[in-house]
């Protein structure tokens, strides 16, 4: 018995590593983003210009069905701007019967190609980096890597195409497969940013990362500013319940000293 059930837990070790294995050619790069680190915080500029780079290229086909348009004032425009932008996008209504303009109530469009998945939750969705056979050391200091595969995939094209079933593939050095369905949808200077920053495809890449990062976690500086008040809080009580624990053991270790 405890023989059979060594080999087994030996082979789906095996099989696991095998499995990381595989992946292992892809190098994904790190990305020192503003949000990551216990005290990161989102950087107004570069989420507005990834949402540019969203607007302007990627929503011809990508929709963001979760991300509620009204959000978007965390990114530091007014009511007004917000609902201009929301405008721009049509919605089907049912009680007019018809097709109105988006308010800020409304949410993103969905994609409108079929095959292009919806990127609301795609920062979190995917892992960047893999530790050691799927150990997660990695993951603890450079974080899982959603936004770095993002940019990984815009900047991985190789250029070269194939034809598979009818239909355009092309090849990405950061696609598991090797091949993608998606037409490389930045080259550098696609977008032009109104403060003049910087338009290379990197720029533009590791903006619309960031971007799709606040989508798919809007609050994350809540979370971490939370996360560190409890690990605050749990080591002053720990430190507190150490002190009362000795006093109230004194009299029964040190009898003679009570
Ligand atoms: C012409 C349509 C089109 C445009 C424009 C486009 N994409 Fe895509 N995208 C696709 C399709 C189709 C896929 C699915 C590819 C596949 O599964 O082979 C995809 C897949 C993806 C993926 C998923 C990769 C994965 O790990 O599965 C990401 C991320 C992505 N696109 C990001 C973007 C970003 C960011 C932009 C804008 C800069 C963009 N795309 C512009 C069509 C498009």
């Amino acid at each position: 018995m405890i023989k059979k059930l060594t080999l087994s837990a030996l082979s789906a070790l095996m099989l696991t590593a095998g499995a990381a294995a595989a992946n292992e050619d892809i190098e994904i790069e790190d990305v020192a983003f503003s949000f990551e680190g216990p005290f990161g915080v989102y950087d107004k500029a570069q989420l507005q210009r990834g949402l540019q780079v969203y607007t302007e290229v990627c929503s011809a086909c990508h929709g963001l069905k979760y991300v509620p348009l009204r959000t978007l004032e965390d990114l530091g425009y007014s009511e007004k701007e917000v609902r201009a932008y929301a405008s721009q996008f049509e919605i089907y209504d049912p009680e007019l019967d018809d097709t109105r303009p988006r308010r800020p109530t409304d949410h993103f469009p969905m994609s409108s190609l079929a095959n292009a998945p919806d990127l609301s939750l795609m920062a979190k969705a995917r892992a960047g980096f893999k530790g050691p056979y799927g150990t997660g050391i990695n993951q603890l200091f450079k974080g899982i890597g959603g936004p770095e595969h993002i940019v990984a995939i815009l900047t991985g094209f190789t250029g070269k195409e194939k034809e598979q079933a009818g239909s355009t593939l092309y090849e990405n050095r950061a696609f598991p497969s090797g091949y993608m369905a998606m037409t490389p949808p930045l080259s550098g200077e696609d977008v032009e940013f109104a403060d003049g920053s910087p338009n290379d495809l990197k720029s533009e890449a590791e903006d619309v990362a960031a971007f799709l990062m606040w989508a798919a976690e809007p609050k994350m500086m809540v979370r971490k500013k939370f996360g560190f008040l409890a690990v605050f809080m749990l080591t002053v009580l720990s430190v507190l319940l150490y002190l009362t624990n000795k006093r109230l053991w004194r009299p029964v270790k040190h009898p003679t000293q009570s």
